[in-house]
C-alpha cells in the first residue's frame, strides 16, 4: 500500500545503502524532472521527499519503505544538475552504473523525463546501463499537464517508437505522468504491483 510510505534513512554514497533485502524500485532522473514530486503524487503525501524549483534539491540517495517494510522506493539525486563538480559527476557515474549493475534487491526503475525534453544527456545512459543489467525500465514523461493531450501523446508514440526501434522496448516502458493533475498515476501502480510482487 503505496499510501504507508515512510520515510527510512538518507545514504549520501550507495556504500552506506540499507542492507539487501527485499525489493527496492528506485526513482531516476535529470534534476527538476520531477523525481520527488512523482514519488508524493504515488504515496499520496506531500510532504514525504522534499521537493523544489530549484535543481539539484536532492542530493542524497532517500529511502522510503512502502506498508511492507521489506519494500522501498529509492529517491535518487537527479543528474545533469550543471553547478555539481566535474569530479563529483564522473564519480556518481561509476556509482550509478555500480548501483544498477550490482543491488540485488534492485527489481526496476522508473525513470523520469520531462515530456518536453524526452532522452536528454545521460538519460540514455541510464536504460543503457539498466538493460546490460537486464533490468525493467519504466520511463514517466513528467509534466504531462505542461503540454496539450496531442502534443503529449504524439510525444509518447515517438519514445515508444524510438525504444522499439533501439530494440529495448521488452524491457523498456513508458507513459504520461503528471504530479500536478495526478494522471498516469493508476498505470504507474499497476507495474510496480507487478516489480514488486515478482
Ligand atoms: P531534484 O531533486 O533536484 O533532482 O529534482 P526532482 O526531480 O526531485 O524534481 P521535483 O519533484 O523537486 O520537481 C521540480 C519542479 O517541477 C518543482 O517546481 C515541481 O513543482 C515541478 N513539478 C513536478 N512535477 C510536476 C508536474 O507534474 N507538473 C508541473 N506543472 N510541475 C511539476
Ligand atoms: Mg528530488
Amino acid at each position: 500500500n503505496f499510501n504507508l510510505a515512510r520515510y527510512l534513512m538518507s545514504a549520501p554514497t550507495l556504500a552506506q545503502c540499507p542492507p539487501e533485502t527485499g525489493v527496492e524500485v528506485c526513482f531516476a532522473g535529470r534534476s527538476n524532472a520531477g523525481k520527488s514530486s512523482a514519488i508524493n503524487t504515488l504515496t499520496n503525501n506531500g510532504k514525504l521527499a522534499r521537493t523544489s524549483k530549484t535543481p539539484g534539491r536532492t542530493q542524497m540517495i532517500n529511502y522510503f519503505t512502502l506498508g511492507n517494510p521489506e519494500q522501498r522506493i529509492v529517491d535518487l539525486p537527479g543528474y545533469g544538475y550543471a553547478k555539481v563538480p566535474l569530479a563529483m559527476k564522473r564519480e556518481w557515474d561509476r556509482h550509478m552504473s555500480e548501483y544498477l549493475q550490482e543491488r540485488q534487491t534492485l527489481a526496476g526503475m522508473v525513470l523520469m523525463m520531462d515530456v518536453r525534453h524526452p532522452f536528454q544527456e545521460f538519460d540514455t545512459t541510464m536504460i543503457n546501463w539498466a538493460v546490460e543489467a537486464e533490468m525493467p525500465v519504466h520511463i514517466l514523461l513528467t509534466k504531462a499537464d505542461k503540454l496539450k493531450k496531442g502534443p503529449a501523446q504524439s510525444t509518447l508514440l515517438d519514445v515508444r517508437k524510438h525504444l522499439t526501434e533501439a530494440k529495448a522496448d521488452d524491457l523498456v516502458s513508458a507513459q504520461l505522468f503528471s504530479s500536478l493533475k495526478k494522471t498516469g498515476l493508476p498505470e504507474l501502480i499497476a507495474v510496480l504491483n507487478r516489480w514488486f510482487a515478482e
